[in-house]
This record gives structure tokens, C-alpha cells and sequence, in this order.
């Protein structure tokens, strides 16, 4: 037998300013993780539901089309709605190409070489650190971390990226999505359920939100970054944005966008979220100084180790405008309490003793070679393609002559073995008139390989033409 509304005990309050929708899915989610709602059972109908709880079809029909997509539950013709049989945590995102027998060269973006990690520096760092540490750090934490290692990321900060925080505004977590995760929690219990993204723009923050059941809008990005004037035509007063390198087109952010930006968030009473999460591989210029620097009242910065020594490390860190320190701290004694004492006196340890600066001077001259290693090739193998955000990161953006299909490269390639990621992962809402493209990460890929994956990259781009 299915169940009825009763069965399914959501919580629900009017009062509360959680819009129903999210409500009913909140309730319909947290009956099936924790196995109140078993696999095969089947769900009310959304007229059934609707009725008992007094909303509108509408209402229940939004929140189980999200639960389809987020894999709890499955819809059958004929036979209703009921509860997957593995139910997933995360979004729905298109289906993968089949996975190749053996993949060659993996372009996929945001990988940095984990051969390059500095194993014996870290290894000097735990014991220095496992000798040092007091006692007393073993037990909880400060939810914000260890003052040495916040004094530490707010001297790095301040000398490395131009920001302006004081360690009291430093929070230690575990890398950016844990961070931002921190900050979304706060904003949305101060009534932020609307915020933009860019567009373009890295879908982490996109699927964070949708997770947590708020709204965003997808912003353009030109040449000069973020269009101000169009975020200015959302209903959000918070914005995610990468203005060291506009992940994926790694434009920097102009003086003049960022004053505007600036002022928007004052107009709004908003917040800038800026991700700065590949700022430390420059190229071809001086860094390019964090925005925080210009307003610590309005920009929550965010900085992670993800690309700089490996994503597994899970350590990141924020400094936050002096207003919001408090909330986070307590938001974060009611969720993970705080990042691990060990890893944090770790990286201290590794801070304190020059290894960062000493593997970024030698992991910078890796990635420029494997970086100069592509243009080459795709000025060799595919000079019809124009290629952006060469000046910084581990990524590149490559452009395709209008009328070429997309996924059909990416598809082609992966048959014949190289992984690269479409620029449509990175659109809130692909369109047919999308200009072609493709993100490619040489992180990963030694110079000696680059060559040889974009030249199979060329033969699937041709293959892929010749199919239409
Ligand atoms: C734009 C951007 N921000 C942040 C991150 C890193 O996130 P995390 O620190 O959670 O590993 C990535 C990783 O791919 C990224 O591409």
C-alpha cells in the first residue's frame, strides 16, 4: 500500500519564511535518508498531497520534480512516484559519455599534479607539528581554527593577495565549498534566498544552492568580468564571483567592474562571495590583488589549498567582513564545530617554514611550461580555435568556430581518449546559439603528453565536423 499524507510527518509551518516548496522537500528528503521512507514505496499523489496539506498542486509538483532530479525519487508512467532504490545526494547533471577503455591524456579542469604535492615538506610539517602542539589544541576548537595558523593565512593574505583582514576574521575550514557552505547558512537565515552567479561561471556554487533549495541567477561575463549593470537586474544581493581569473574564461576583473561591484553591494546591502581559487599561478604579470582588499566590509574572500597542493588536503580558509564573524561562529558550533587541529598545526607548521612559497616558486614554472606546452600545440593542431585565460591557473578556455557540436567533441574525444570538459558544464542554462567550447586543465598533463592530447583533441574536433 502507498502512503498518505500522515505517513509522511513533513513539518510544516506557514509562519516560517522557508517557502513551502522547500519545506515539503526538506521533510520528503529527510524521511527517505534516514529510511522512514524505504526504497519502492510509493509517494501520495500530488493531488492526494496537496489536498491534505492545503497547497497548491503547484507547490508538490516542484518539490518531487527536484527530488527526481536530485535521485530520491524516481516517477513511473502508469505506476506513480516512488523512492529510488539508491537514492543520491547529488543533482542529476547530463548523462556521461561512456567512459573509454583507457583514457590518455586527461585534460579535465581543476586537477592539479598530485605528483607534485610536497610529500617531505609535509611530512616535516606533521612532526614539527606533533611535536609542538599543545595539549590542550587537542580537544575542541575555536570554530574560527588555531590562532597561529589564522595569524599565519592573514600575513599570507596580506602579502601574498592584498587583502585586508586581522586573524580575529580568518575562518579555517575545509577548502571552498566548506566554506562557502558556512557563509551560505548564515546568509540564508538572514532572508539572502536569491543570489547570482556567473555566467559563464564555475557550477559548484550553482549546485550548492539548489541543494539548499535557493534561488540564483546566472550573470554575463565579458571581457571585463562580471556585468555589473546585469546583476543589477537580479532580485539577489549576494554574488559568487572569481576575479583573479574568471573561471572558465580567466578574464580578470576590471578597476573599473570592481568599483562597481563594489558599490552595487553598498547599494544593496549585499555581499561579494569572491572565490579566489587559483589566484597563486600567475603567469604572465603581476598577481592581480584580491578584491577583498578594496572593501573588507562587503567581500567575503575564500581561498582553498585545492589547487595549490591537492583538493584531498580538504583545507581552506575565509576572511570575513567583522559583522559576519559572529554568526559564523555560531552557525559553525551546530554543524562541524571545526576543522581538525592536527592538519591545521600541519599546515602552520608548513606555512611557518617557507614550504608554500617554495612550492609555488617551483610548481609556477611546471604549470607555465605545461601551459606554453598547449598553446603551441593548438596553435599547431587547432589553429581554428581561439584560446582564453592563458595568463593564470591550470585551465584554458578554447573557443570553436560557431556551428561545431560541442558534446560531439567532447564525446569523440573521450572515445578516443582524451577527457575534456564542455563549456556547457559551466552554463546555468545551455543554449542552442552557445558559442562552442571546451575547458581544458594541463594541471595534470606533463608537457611531453600535451601534444599528443591535443592532436587527438583536432582529430575529434574534425571527426565530430564531418558527422553533421
Ligand atoms: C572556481 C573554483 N572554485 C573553487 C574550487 C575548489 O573548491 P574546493 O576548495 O572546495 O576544493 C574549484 C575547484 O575546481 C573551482 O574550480
Amino acid at each position: 500500500m502507498g502512503t498518505t499524507a500522515r505517513d509522511l510527518f513533513i513539518a510544516f509551518d506557514r509562519s516560517r519564511r522557508r517557502s513551502l516548496r522547500v519545506q515539503v522537500e526538506d521533510g520528503l528528503r529527510e524521511a527517505i535518508r534516514s529510511g522512514r521512507l524505504r526504497a519502492g514505496t510509493a509517494v501520495p499523489s500530488t493531488r492526494a498531497l496537496a489536498a491534505d496539506l492545503e497547497v497548491t498542486r503547484k507547490v508538490i509538483v516542484e518539490a518531487y520534480d527536484q527530488l527526481v532530479a536530485e535521485g530520491y525519487l524516481v516517477s513511473r508512467r502508469g505506476a506513480g512516484t516512488v523512492v529510488n532504490q539508491a537514492p543520491q545526494r547529488r543533482p542529476r547533471t547530463r548523462p556521461s559519455p561512456t567512459e573509454p577503455a583507457t583514457v590518455k591524456v586527461d585534460f579535465r579542469p581543476g586537477r592539479p599534479d598530485l605528483q607534485l604535492f610536497p610529500r617531505a615538506a609535509w611530512a616535516r610539517a606533521s612532526r614539527s607539528a606533533m611535536r609542538t602542539l599543545p595539549t590542550r589544541d587537542l580537544a575542541y576548537d575555536d570554530p574560527r581554527g588555531l590562532p597561529v595558523l589564522r595569524g599565519a593565512i592573514a600575513d599570507y593574505l596580506a602579502r601574498a593577495r592584498g587583502t585586508r583582514t586581522d586573524p580575529e576574521s580568518v575562518i579555517v575550514c575545509a577548502g571552498f565549498s566548506h566554506g562557502f557552505d558556512l557563509v551560505l547558512g548564515v546568509l540564508d537565515a538572514r532572508g539572502h534566498d536569491w543570489m547570482a552567479v556567473e555566467d559563464p561561471g564555475y557550477a559548484g556554487p550553482r549546485r550548492q544552492l539548489a541543494a539548499r533549495g535557493l534561488r540564483c541567477d546566472g550573470v554575463a561575463v565579458d571581457g571585463d568580468g562580471l556585468r555589473v549593470d546585469a546583476l543589477r537586474r537580479t532580485a539577489a544581493r549576494v554574488v559568487h564571483v572569481t576575479p583573479a581569473h574568471q573561471s572558465p574564461t580567466g578574464v580578470v576583473l576590471s578597476a573599473e567592474r570592481r568599483q562597481q561591484l563594489i558599490t552595487w553591494a553598498r547599494e544593496v546591502d549585499g555581499y561579494v562571495i569572491e572565490d579566489d581559487y587559483d589566484a597563486e599561478y600567475r603567469y604572465d604579470r603581476r598577481p592581480v590583488g584580491a578584491l577583498q582588499g578594496v572593501a573588507p566590509d562587503r567581500v567575503i574572500y575564500c581561498g582553498t589549498t585545492s589547487k595549490t597542493l591537492a583538493s584531498g588536503v580538504r583545507l581552506g580558509w575565509l576572511a570575513v567582513p567583522p559583522q559576519l564573524v559572529d554568526p559564523i561562529v555560531a552557525w559553525r558550533h551546530l554543524t562541524d564545530g571545526s576543522t581538525s587541529t592536527i592538519l591545521q598545526a600541519t599546515f602552520a607548521a608548513f606555512l611557518a617554514a617557507g614550504d608554500l612559497d617554495r612550492h609555488l616558486r617551483r610548481t609556477r614554472r611546471i604549470y607555465r611550461d605545461r601551459r606554453d606546452a598547449v598553446m603551441t600545440a593548438l596553435r599547431r593542431w587547432l589553429p581554428q580555435a581561439t584560446p582564453s585565460g592563458v595568463s593564470a591557473g591550470q585551465n584554458v578556455l578554447v573557443t570553436l568556430p560557431a556551428g561545431i557540436n560541442e558534446q560531439a567533441v567532447v564525446q569523440r574525444a573521450l572515445a578516443i581518449g582524451v577527457r575534456v570538459e564542455p563549456l556547457a558544464d559551466y552554463r546555468p542554462r545551455p543554449a542552442r546559439s552557445d558559442i562552442p567550447g571546451m575547458v581544458l586543465g594541463y594541471g595534470s598533463v606533463p608537457a611531453d603528453k600535451v601534444d599528443h592530447g591535443v592532436r587527438l583533441l583536432a582529430r575529434a574536433v574534425d571527426e565530430a565536423g564531418a558527422e553533421r
